[in-house]
Order: C-alpha cells, then structure tokens, then sequence
C-alpha cells in the first residue's frame, strides 16, 4: 500500500528508547564463534550489541521507554486508548506483550495487540497508530517497537549471531497544528518469506527438530532483498508525497548492516551524514531498530522542528515500510 496523509495532522509527541546494560562485544563473540572482530566490522559495521540478563524479556526492556515517551509527550497511561507493540519477540506468544504493557503502565483504556512485521514491525505499528487517530476512533496511540532476538539466535552459528542485539524504542502519536506524517508506504512478500525464518515459532510442523526456535537467514538473499527495498520504498514514498529527495533532512533506515545502509544513501541521492547510524554500537535490533535511531538523532540535535525525517525498515516476511514526517518538537522538550 502507499498512501499520502490526508485529514488531520498526526506526529510523535514523546520518544523514549531503553537498552538492557550488558554489552557485548565482538571480540567476546569470538571466543564462542569461529569469527573475528574485523570480519564483523568489515561485513556489517557492528562493533557491539545489547544483550538482555536471563530474567529480562521484552516487556522490562520496553515497558522503560514506553515510560520515557509518554512522559516526554506529557500523557498519562490512564489517556493512552491504543497500544500497539510491534515484535518478534514478546514475553510469550500470549498474553501480548503489548496487554502487558497496558497493564503494567496503567493503560485500562486502551485497545492493545502485538504487530508481526519482523524488523519493519515499529514502520507498520506507526501506519496502524496513525490511521486510528486521522479515523477519531482514538486520541493518543502509544507505538512500541522492540526485541530480544538474543533468545531466538543460534549461539552456535556465527552467520546470525554476530548481526543481532537487544533494544526497544517507544513513541506517542497524537493529533497536533503542524507536522506530522506525510506518508506510508508498506509492502510484503511472503514469496521470499522462507530466507529469514524462525522454523518451529508456530502451527507449522518442521522435520528438523534441532532447527526449531532459531533464526535461520540466507544471508546473501535478504542483502539483496533489502539493498532492493530501502531504496524503492523510500522513492515510491517521495514521490507519492511530492517530496524531492534533497528535503530529507534525516534519513533512518533499519539498522541492519551498515554496507545496506550506504548502498541505500548512495542510490537514493542522500548526503551520508543526513543518515543515522546506530548499527555499530547495537547491531539490528529489529522493531527496536528505528527508534533507536531516531533518539539518537534527538540526542545528537538533529530533529527539530520541521525537519523532514525519512524511516524505511525491511525484514521478515518479507516485509519493507516507509515513513515520511515532518518532525513536531515533542511538548515537553
Ligand atoms: O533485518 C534484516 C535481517 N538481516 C539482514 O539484513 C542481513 C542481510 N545480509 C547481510 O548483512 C550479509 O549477507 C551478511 C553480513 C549476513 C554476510 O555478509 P556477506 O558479505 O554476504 O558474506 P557471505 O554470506 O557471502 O559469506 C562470506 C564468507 C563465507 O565463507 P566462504 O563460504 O566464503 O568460505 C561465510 O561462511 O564469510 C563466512 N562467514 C563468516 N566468517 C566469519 C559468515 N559469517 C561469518 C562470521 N565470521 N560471523
């Protein structure tokens, strides 16, 4: 789908990102893996990841930003009347995590579920979020986006377990006077569905036991997929909206790999240092992935007001998804 805003003006009003404390580092990987810290860095640009304690899981490391962003936006759990939690990673399949978080943040209002879109999950939470409120079947949506993909790798293969961190990112979506989302553009393929695959998750039976619950990648398949996808993605969406690729202000790809990501810039026209890039110090964290990046670019000053900030996410599914707004400086700020 693709589609331009229409109707009432929509943005982020609070952003908040939480990240487990434990560090790990890719020459620590490579006493498990048969890797090396120039490998990583030279094929992914990841130097370190996040790793969640044993007794964390998606809801303690998200239900921290999911705080942070509400309190940024000045709104309290008690308004939020949706809450969508995009991951491929909840606590457990059900309860959702995002009824958990409800619960535990003091959200009795809100309509809550999990979002399967792999790591586009945060680009397709927000379209959902945003569609609600431009429809007035609600006021203030709360969109998370994170994962534990630390629980669902392989420690013994080295071809996924370098790539993957822990992270979550949270943000508030409500009506505003200026800004705001300027457009969607979403897309699926299940046809290339099986390169990235986590066999055993579900109702289908698997032959190979020993496969079951782990991520399976083929990795050069999804490179390409994904070199193909952040680029068209992100130019259907400019063009839908009218939008030439030098407003960008800020582009957030999914961090994934940073060789993607520079092929990305490179084809789109977009000066690198417009990118964000996080990878390097919390490799692909998935649904966590984009607001991570977009804290980052709080942190660092560049999301002020009027900038015009491009998100594109790809991944399991195979999926992909865009988003084009123009940042509103959060209330609070
Ligand atoms: O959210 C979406 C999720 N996934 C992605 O975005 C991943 C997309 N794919 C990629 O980022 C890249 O394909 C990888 C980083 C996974 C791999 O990079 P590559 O340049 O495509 O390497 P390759 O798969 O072609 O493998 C090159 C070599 C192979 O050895 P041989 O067959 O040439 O002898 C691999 O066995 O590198 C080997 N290799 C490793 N060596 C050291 C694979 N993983 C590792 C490793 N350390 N961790």
């Amino acid at each position: 789908m693709i589609g331009r805003a229409q109707g009432p003006r929509v943005s982020i009003t609070g952003l908040g990102v939480h990240v487990p404390d434990r560090v790990l580092t890719n020459d620590e990987l490579a006493t498990l893996v048969d890797t090396s810290d120039e490998w990583i860095v030279t094929r992914t640009g990841i130097r370190e990841r996040r790793i969640a304690a044993p007794e964390e899981a998606l809801t303690d490391i998200a239900l921290p930003a999911a705080r942070a962003a509400l309190a940024q936006a000045g709104v309290e759990a008690k308004d939020v009347d949706f809450l969508v939690c995009a991951t491929v990673t909840p606590d457990m399949m059900f309860p959702t995590a995002s009824a958990l978080l409800a619960d535990e943040l003091g959200a009795p209002a809100a309509a809550a579920y999990d979002l399967l879109a792999g790591c586009t999950g945060f680009v397709y939470a927000l379209a959902q979020a945003y569609g609600m409120i431009v429809a007035g079947l609600v006021e203030r949506a709360l969109v998370v986006g994170g994962d534990v993909l630390s629980r669902i790798l392989d420690w013994t293969d080295r071809s996924t377990l370098v790539l993957f961190g822990d992270g979550a990112g949270a943000v508030v979506l409500e009506r505003v006077d200026r800004g705001g989302f300027l457009g969607f553009e979403l897309g699926a393929d299940g046809g290339g569905g099986m390169h990235l695959s986590l066999p055993g998750s579900g109702s289908r039976r698997t032959e190979d036991a020993e496969a079951n619950g782990y991520v399976h990648m083929n990795g050069r398949e999804v490179f390409k997929f994904a070199t193909r996808v952040l680029v068209s993605s992100a130019q259907a969406l400019l063009d839908e909206c009218s939008v030439a690729v030098e407003d960008v202000d800020v582009y957030v790809p999914h961090q994934a790999n940073v060789r993607i990501m520079d092929h990305a810039v490179q084809k789109l026209g977009i000066p690198r240092e417009r990118m964000i890039v996080n990878v390097d110090r919390y490799g692909n964290t998935s649904s966590g992935s984009i607001p991570l990046a977009l804290a980052d670019a709080a942190a660092d000053g560049r999301l002020t007001d009027g900038k015009l900030v491009l998100m594109t996410g790809m991944g399991a599914g195979l999926t992909w998804g865009s988003a084009l707004l123009e940042w509103t400086e959060p209330k609070a700020a």
